[in-house]
């Protein structure tokens, strides 16, 4: 069975129903979610990285602030240099998510921030997979999947309400086909990472 990683900051509370709904999706792929919840940026990251290196595949989360990832994200993605200096995550699999309060609001950024961040580890980026919606925007509603139309990950809209009602169940549903991709990807790259019958005899 492979193990997904799902590590997220969630400032109040939207990108974490993401998270859950990713963690869900890997439970339908029939592997194992890890959601692991950046509290705060003077945490002791230790465990958290642990977690991760135990992972096959592992999927980041953050809210957009201020065009990026947050900054509580941020001290997160730079107290992995240690694991960089090892190549502990290098040929895992990431992915990522990210929301914000705009239809655009510069999500983009952020998810190219995770990018990087994966690259910089040696991991390979699992995309999202799905097309844009191919409706009008008359047409686009909250059912919509992949409603803004991201190709490298998720990137869900949340109004100024509670996270009971907001991202909407279309931003939810993307989530949870993500965490469907990550884990089946998982599944097809660690097997191929056991040695070939004929090799282990
Ligand atoms: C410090 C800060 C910066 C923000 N910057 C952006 C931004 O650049 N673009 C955007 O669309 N929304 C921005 N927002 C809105 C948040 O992305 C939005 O409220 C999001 O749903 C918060 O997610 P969370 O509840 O997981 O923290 C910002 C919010 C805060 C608190």
């Amino acid at each position: 069975m492979s193990k997904v990683a799902i590590v997220y900051h969630s400032g109040y509370g939207h990108t974490a129903v993401l998270a859950e709904k990713v963690a869900e999706g890997v439970r339908d792929a029939g592997q194992t979610p890890v959601l692991l919840k950046i509290e705060s940026a003077a945490q002791d990251f230790a465990p958290l990285i642990e977690q991760i290196s135990q992972a096959d595949a592992v999927v980041f989360g953050t809210p957009t602030y201020m065009g990026d990832v947050s900054g509580v994200f941020k001290v997160f993605a730079d107290a992995t240099a240690g694991v960089f200096f090892t190549g502990a995550w290098k040929d895992k699999l990431a992915a990522g998510f990210t929301n914000s309060h705009s239809f655009s609001g510069d999500k983009a950024h952020a998810l190219a921030s995770l990018t990087i961040l994966a690259a910089q580890h040696g991991m390979n980026w699992v995309n999202l997979g799905l097309a844009p919606p191919g409706v009008t925007a008359a047409e686009r509603g909250p059912e919509t999947l992949n409603r803004v139309g991201s190709f490298i990950g998720l990137a869900a809209q949340s109004d100024n309400a509670s996270p009971e009602i907001t991202p909407p169940a279309g931003d939810r549903e993307t989530a949870r086909l993500l965490g469907v991709r990550v884990a089946e990807a998982a599944v097809r790259w660690t097997r191929g990472a056991q040695p070939a019958l004929s090799e282990a005899a």
